[in-house]
């Protein structure tokens, strides 16, 4: 069963260890930086209610689905949908392709996150609140982002290659609790800065004028990224479960864990970016990068002697949520590489590096040597290009096949019975209707409306 004997499975010590895995892999970069923008852009409190609708509903039949296909056929996404039949084996392609195109520029964020929380330390608060220059300088310098984009991989792979247990179960118990423990402290002391419980109503009172479709489209794809859905993270790690594990349950666990985490991100955020800016529109306008890099900073310079290390803190926690998410990808695509070269765990991990390597240096170059190369119009880069093309296109239709395969190939019986190995299936109904039709929907939606906004 252990990963050590080469080409055998790996798996987990328990269901905790997969719930802590799975969680793991969904707090991100996504819940800190995206989901408090998308709260400040849409109103706040409708926002939340709107994100935690979807997630017991369409985000648990999505991971249900992925757990249990997973524990079911005991392959990641490449041969678990092969095992129905080779004409299905394209979906299993398509998704499997979605974690090699995923972490090589999450490994690049991961690499500028590690390097403000050196920086720090070594250059001080008032260096980085300039408004955004030493951001671009850090970025647009090329050798020096591709070092911290190295050192930061460098951690991923000891990790992963210490194996399942004794290196991911080990890494998500240690730094998931830092992180949490970290991120209420923050918060605590920002809600006490002057200004701040302004924001704090603003992000907890639904506005309810804000709702609208762009809203629900917004809140489904945060969902997605943030649950790690459609890219197979949850067929590999359904594969490594026993049989005993309550599914239900389980997934149940890590979307209240992904949540409440996303949550707290908004509270440690939007009321600090609220004092910074004084109103929820210049909050909303500035997303991504600048909110984290540009804005933050100036955030813990106003906090006089102790901003310094605020912002270190500050940086170490999201430098552990960006681990812990490229460690699941990166876990992911050495599973798949193993699975389908035949090969060793050392070696497929070893495949899988050289390939995360030279990928992360041409996203890298996409910022200097490479920065002619706008593949979505003026000013974009190859970052934002494989954003888009894995986050907005591919994901959903990764995501459609899946319930489509489920739904109307398979059929919602065959994973039903899957999770009644182990528990009675509280919301079977529920998964049915979902799976067959209301999903396959709102992910056409979803999809279209990514694509026009780029395109339209
Ligand atoms: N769910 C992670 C987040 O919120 C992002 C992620 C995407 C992780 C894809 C793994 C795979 O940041």
């Amino acid at each position: 069963m252990a990963s050590k004997s080469g080409g055998a499975r790996a798996a987990w010590s328990g269901k905790w260890a997969f719930i802590l895995a799975a969680a793991a892999s969904a707090i991100g970069l996504g819940n800190l930086w995206r989901f408090p923008y998308l709260a400040a852009k849409y109103g706040g409190g409708v926002f939340l209610i709107t994100y935690v609708v979807l997630v017991v509903s369409f985000g648990f039949t999505l991971m249900m689905l992925e757990a249990a296909l997973g524990r079911k056929t005991g392959q990641s996404a490449l041969g678990a949908f092969k095992s129905f039949g080779k004409k299905y084996a394209f979906i299993g392609i398509l998704t499997s392709a979605i974690p090699f195109i995923i972490v090589p520029y999450y490994c690049i964020i991961g690499g500028w996150v590690l390097k403000y929380a050196g920086a720090y330390i070594a250059d001080g608060s008032a260096a980085l609140a300039d408004g955004g220059t030493y951001f671009t300088n850090f970025i647009s310098g090329g050798g020096e982002s591709f070092i911290w984009a190295i050192a930061f991989l460098a951690i991923v792979f000891a990790i992963v290659a210490l194996g399942v247990k004794n290196g991911i179960e080990r890494a998500n118990r240690i730094l998931m609790p830092i992180l949490l423990v970290m991120t209420v402290g923050i918060c605590i002391y920002e809600l006490t800065m002057p200004g701040a419980i302004d924001g704090l109503a603003y992000y907890l009172t639904p506005d309810f004028s804000k709702f609208s479709v762009q809203l629900v489209v917004a809140a489904l794809g945060q969902m997605f990224y943030s649950l790690s859905l459609a890219m197979g993270i949850m067929i590999t790690y359904g594969s490594y479960m026993q049989k005993s594990d309550d599914l239900e349950q389980s997934v149940r666990h890590i979307e209240i864990f992904d949540t409440g985490y996303a949550f707290l991100a908004g509270l440690m955020i939007v009321p600090a970016a609220f004092v910074a800016m004084g109103s929820a529109d210049a909050v909303a306008s500035k997303s991504g990068p600048s909110l984290m890099f540009i804005i933050l900073p100036n955030v813990f310079d106003q906090m006089g002697g102790i901003a310094s290390i605020m912002g270190f803190l500050f940086f170490l926690l999201v430098v552990f949520a960006a681990l812990t998410s490229s460690i699941s990808l990166t876990e992911t695509c050495v599973s798949i590489v193993q699975d389908s070269a035949h090969t060793t765990r050392k070696k497929a991990l070893g495949i899988t590096m050289a390939f995360i390597f030279i990928m992360a240096m041409i996203v890298n170059l996409g910022y200097c040597q490479l920065a002619m190369i706008q593949p979505l119009g003026p000013g974009s880069t190859i970052l934002d290009f494989l954003d888009f093309i894995s986050n907005s296109v591919m994901m959903p239709i990764a995501a459609l096949l899946a319930c489509v395969f489920v739904g109307w190939v398979i059929k919602p019986k065959a994973i039903i019975d899957e999770v009644k190995i182990s528990s009675p299936f509280k919301a079977e109904k529920m998964f049915t209707v979902m799976v067959k039709y209301i999903a396959p929907v709102l992910l056409v939606v979803i999809l279209l409306a990514y694509v026009a906004a780029q395109f339209g």
